[in-house]
């Protein structure tokens, strides 16, 4: 194998996608997917490529220095690209510490793992950091994030992925590690766990449950396709020069309130429903504390530098989404019951 590819968080919603692409295009690496397995990992995501020769998983907690060593003394990573997280921000509001274990102490941990193997020698070595456009705090009405854009979070979360890209970039500062980071804004797609909105929206609207609506529903995301990220991924990985950050996002706004009746079109439509039926499972509830009002980001960087750009329109897209939600009914089935938390028993333990 020409290389040893780290990437951890492999089993949750973005990871399995950059794991997927990884293992599909690049035959000559081998891609170890290091997970814990939390309530947001799921290793039914990984069916498709997990007997595949380069493709090997592990299961292990980032929180934990010692087993995070004991891996890269054993496997000699030659790359990282790590997206393990903690990355619901309604929980790091009742469960802020859980935040700070895994985003910063575990980044620190694989940080130090990674100076510890490499020893100085950097050569065709690459720490990549997978983080968040939330580091940024909040938009107002006009106006985007760029990588200038000073740090402002404001939740649990937020302040946990801050933290960790500083310790990335201090790393980098100081013992010359070499590390990029690059800052996203919201993924849609297949595999999300239904906690987050459009799923959560996709899986309510399929069994008429209430769609909860944080305020007056004004906030604004803009929302990127999660394939259209992992090859942004994937283009940073091979091609950024080290130290840099780049943002990546769709340009893309929708109010969630807007977002939330589009959804329940479609839906409408794809479920033969008489129109306007969904829209009557709309219900306003108590804002989220903290709740950032706009995110938008500028991915001129990216597109001019390394030449990515979505592949997909938001349209095109949302469709995909709906159309995999409403064919893998199993799937969410297995999610929404926690049926899919026996999956790594049955398929790496029992075997
Ligand atoms: P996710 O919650 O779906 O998956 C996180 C994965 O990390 C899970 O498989 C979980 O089991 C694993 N994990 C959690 N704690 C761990 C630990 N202590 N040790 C090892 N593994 C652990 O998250 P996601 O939405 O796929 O996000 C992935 C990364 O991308 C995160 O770093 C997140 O901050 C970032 N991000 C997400 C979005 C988004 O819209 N979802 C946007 C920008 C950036
Ligand atoms: O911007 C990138 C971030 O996007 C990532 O870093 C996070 O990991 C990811 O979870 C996401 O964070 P958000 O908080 O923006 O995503 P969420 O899907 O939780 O919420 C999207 C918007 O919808 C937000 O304004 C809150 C609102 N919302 C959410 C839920 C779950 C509702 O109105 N009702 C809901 O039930």
């Amino acid at each position: 194998m020409e290389k040893k590819i780290l990437i951890t968080g492999g089993a949750g919603f973005i990871g399995s996608h950059v794991v997927r692409l990884f293992v599909n295009k690049y035959p000559q690496y081998h891609i170890f997917n290091l997970d814990k397995l939390t309530y947001a990992g799921n290793l039914e995501n990984l069916r498709d490529i997990e007997d595949k020769p380069n493709y090997s998983f592990i299961r292990a907690d980032i929180q934990d220095n010692d087993a995070i060593m004991k891996l890269f003394v054993l496997h000699r990573f030659d790359g990282v690209i790590h997206l393990a997280a903690e990355s619901h921000v309604d929980r790091s509001i009742s469960n802020p510490l859980e935040f700070v274990m895994t985003n910063v102490v575990g980044t620190v941990n694989l940080l130090n793992a990674a100076r510890f193997i490499w020893k100085g020698n950097f050569e065709d070595k690459r720490f990549y950091h997978i983080s968040t456009d939330e580091v940024y705090g909040s938009l107002g009405s006009i106006g985007l994030f760029t990588e200038e854009t000073p740090y402002e979070p404001h939740s649990p979360y937020s302040a946990s992925k801050a933290s960790s890209d500083h310790f990335v970039r201090a790393y980098h500062d100081t013992y010359g590690l070499p590390t990029v980071i690059s800052n996203c804004s919201n993924n849609y797609g297949a595999y999300q766990f239904p906690e987050k909105l459009i799923p959560l929206c996709i899986n309510n609207i399929r069994f008429n449950l209430t769609l909860p609506v944080y305020g007056k529903g004004e906030n604004i995301r803009d929302w990127l396709w999660v394939e259209d990220h992992a090859a942004a991924i994937d283009l940073i990985f091979h091609r950024a020069p080290n130290g840099e950050t780049y943002n990546i996002g769709g340009n893309n706004e929708w109010k969630n309130i807007d977002l939330i009746r589009l959804l329940c079109r479609i839906m409408d439509r794809k479920l033969e429903r008489p129109s306007g039926t969904s829209e009557k499972l709309i219900a306003f509830v108590k804002d989220r504390a903290g709740h950032d009002l706009r995110y938008a980001i500028d991915s001129s960087k990216l597109q001019e530098q390394l030449g990515w750009k979505p592949s997909v329109t938001f349209e095109e897209g949302l469709e995909k989404t709906i159309d995999w939600y409403l064919s893998n009914p199993e799937w969410l089935a297995h999610v929404t019951s926690g049926e899919y938390q026996k999956y790594y028993e049955e398929q790496y333990i029992k075997r």
